[in-house]
């Protein structure tokens, strides 16, 4: 079973976590459904991208983003190259370790 560690985030998860999840499980629902409330303003239709999330490692195990994902996350806060839309992640064998950015658009937008 993949183990999913996150790291620390102020607001969402500030000791960090991991919980493991059966390959082929969304990574956006696996967070939600273990207490990371992340973001998902479009409820994970692919439109948002607050959903952004950074694999610090793992990226490799992924299938690789489709293009609308991609230029999507052109517009995420703090993209890097191993950003992904988490609600279109599908997890693969390996085990993932996940960055919640500081900041989403949203936030961007409203307090910066
Ligand atoms: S929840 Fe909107 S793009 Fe993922």
């Amino acid at each position: 079973m993949p183990k999913i560690t996150i790291r620390p985030h102020p607001d969402l998860c500030p000791e960090g976590t991991s919980f493991d999840v059966a390959s082929g499980d969304n990574l956006c629902r696996s967070l939600l459904a273990h207490g990371v409330e992340i973001e998902h303003a479009c409820e994970m239709s692919k439109a948002c991208t607050t959903c952004h999330v950074v694999l610090r490692s793992g990226f490799q195990s992924l299938e690789p983003a489709e293009e609308d994902e991609e230029d999507l996350l052109d517009r995420a806060w703090g993209l890097t190259p191993t950003s992904r839309l988490s609600c279109q992640v599908q997890v693969g064998s390996q085990d993932l370790e996940v960055e919640l950015p500081r900041y989403t658009i949203n936030h961007a937008r409203e307090n910066h």
